[in-house]
């Protein structure tokens, strides 16, 4: 009889969403049958949790490219992208130098956003796969990483809302975020590298084949045949539905947790911590590889 040896172990944390990966150490090369594995983990499950994995920045490129190439941020005014690895997004309150920055700098302006639902890098013409978050130093006090899955999402839609969404397009622009939380505009070069884009509020998943509800509220400026304020109306009806217990899983980090998400079937959002506490995140983002399907 053959036996077949699963090269990791799956442990889900949520009905909807969200598990825990054992038996992988992102310090030594992947085996394409755990990389597979991995692969269907995280298709399965949408939000991966990988405990204790204690790695450098470039450690945490290597693994993301298993899956993708990492996204190098547009963005250079505000100092999110790491000087020292290219690669690596901050979302952190602590800056290069290692200096607690307050709520009202720049950088963190603009990172408040990140409580708000959002997929990232939706403003893209090819929207980011997936994203990697490793924990470095992590906040007692709030910093919950929470995600919903929007396949379930969709399936529920009353019909009220699933009227306005089918067929849709919404717009996804990066500039939205300064008009939303008051940070400093992207300069003129960033803003020309970064144009909106228009992607379908439905969409369906290029490996899975399911549909989902894709919105992302701190991007989304417009709505096709909508008015401003209908728009916003819309957008945010949408995402009050979907930040449902049923749809959410809550990720309470500890030191070096790695969390990997899909940004093609979820969208997640942070709780506020107290900003006198250090918080040291680092991402890499997965560049997408082909326009949103419906
Ligand atoms: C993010 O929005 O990518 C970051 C989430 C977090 O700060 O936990």
């Amino acid at each position: 009889m053959t036996i077949t040896v699963t090269p990791i172990t799956v442990i889900p944390r949520h009905p909807a969403l969200g598990a825990e990966i054992r038996g992988v150490d992102m310090r030594r090369p992947l085996d394409a049958a755990t990389v597979q594995a991995v692969s269907d983990a995280w298709m399965k499950h949408l939000v991966l949790v990988f405990p204790d994995q204690r790695i450098t920045d470039q450690e945490h490129v290597g693994f993301t490219r298993h899956f993708g190439e990492p996204e190098i941020f547009h963005q250079t005014s505000l100092h999110l992208r790491s000087d020292r690895v290219k690669e690596i997004f901050l979302v952190s309150n602590v800056d290069d130098q290692d200096r607690l920055l307050a709520p009202s700098a720049p950088s963190q302006k603009q990172l408040s956003s990140s409580r708000m639902w959002h997929t990232d890098s939706s403003y893209r013409p090819t929207p980011s796969i997936g994203s990697l978050l490793h924990g470095i130093e992590i906040s007692r006090t709030g910093g919950i990483t929470q995600f919903i899955n929007m396949y379930r999402v969709y399936d529920d839609l009353p019909d009220s809302l699933r009227r306005q969404v089918e067929g849709r397009r919404a717009r996804h622009d990066f500039s939205m975020l300064h008009r939303l939380v008051g940070s400093p505009p992207p300069t003129p070069a960033e803003q020309a590298a970064m144009p909106p884009v228009w992607h379908p509020m439905v969409r369906r998943h290029p490996v899975t084949g399911a549909r989902s509800l894709y919105v992302s509220s701190i991007y989304n400026d417009a709505v096709e045949g909508l008015d401003e304020a209908a728009a916003r109306k819309l957008i945010e009806d949408l995402s009050e539905f979907a930040a449902q217990p049923q749809y959410m899983y809550r990720h309470v980090w500890e030191p070096d947790d790695v969390l990997m998400w899909d940004n093609r079937c979820t969208v997640h959002a942070v709780t506020p911590h107290d900003p006198g506490e250090r918080r040291v995140m680092h991402r890499t983002t997965i560049v997408g590889t082909e326009p949103v399907l419906v």
